[in-house]
């Protein structure tokens, strides 16, 4: 079974996932800006992954706007953000992302990544700068807020092997 695996990342964390899963499915690996969907359909499972940014997956429309052509393929699409793994981020980003029918022809997971500002593209820093002066005047934050606050001075990584795996099962079953 020929499996690709594709990936979104503008500071990482989706593409170490990607190297890792590529690497236990023994599958091909791609940047996003790589392939085509014609790439795309030379495969029999495909696994697209991308950052979120304000909820959205980074590059998943590659995989969504296409769907009729790489009908009958197993699909997983993995998003990777710094909130913590929890059902109700899982429940946010999915159904921000996907449609019910879309639901039908891919599986998503969400595996957590990390925050790392000095990595952000130069247009990502001003609005990220706000959030954090905004994070700064909260008298009172919950402890994901204060994670993230701590996060801009010093980069926080949550990847971790073990959270590949249900989708690397997936794939192979
Ligand atoms: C502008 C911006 C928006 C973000 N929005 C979210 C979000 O909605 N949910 C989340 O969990 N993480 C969010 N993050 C954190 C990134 O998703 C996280 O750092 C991710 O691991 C980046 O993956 P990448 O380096 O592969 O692009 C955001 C980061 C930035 C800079």
């Amino acid at each position: 079974m020929k499996t690709i695996v594709v990936y979104k990342s503008k500071t990482g964390f989706a593409r170490k996932y990607a190297e890792w899963i590529a690497y236990e499915l023994g599958a091909d690996l791609f940047d996003a800006s790589e392939v085509s969907v014609a790439t795309l359909a030379e495969y029999d499972s495909i696994v697209y992954g991308g950052g979120l940014y304000a909820v959205g997956i980074n590059g998943v429309g590659l995989i969504t706007k296409n769907l009729d052509r790489l009908a009958g393929k197993r699909i997983a699409i993995f998003g990777t953000g710094a909130s913590t793994a929890s059902d109700k981020v899982f429940t946010e980003v999915r159904d921000k992302n996907f449609t019910p029918a879309q639901l039908e022809k891919i599986r998503f997971f969400y595996l957590r990544g990390g925050f790392d500002f000095t990595r952000l593209p130069w247009y990502l820093k001003p609005p990220m700068a706000i959030m954090r002066w905004g994070l700064k005047q909260k008298k009172e934050r919950t402890a994901e807020e204060q994670g993230l606050l701590d996060s801009f001075d010093a980069p926080v990584d949550f990847t971790s092997k073990e959270n590949i795996e249900e989708l690397v099962a997936y794939i192979r079953s």
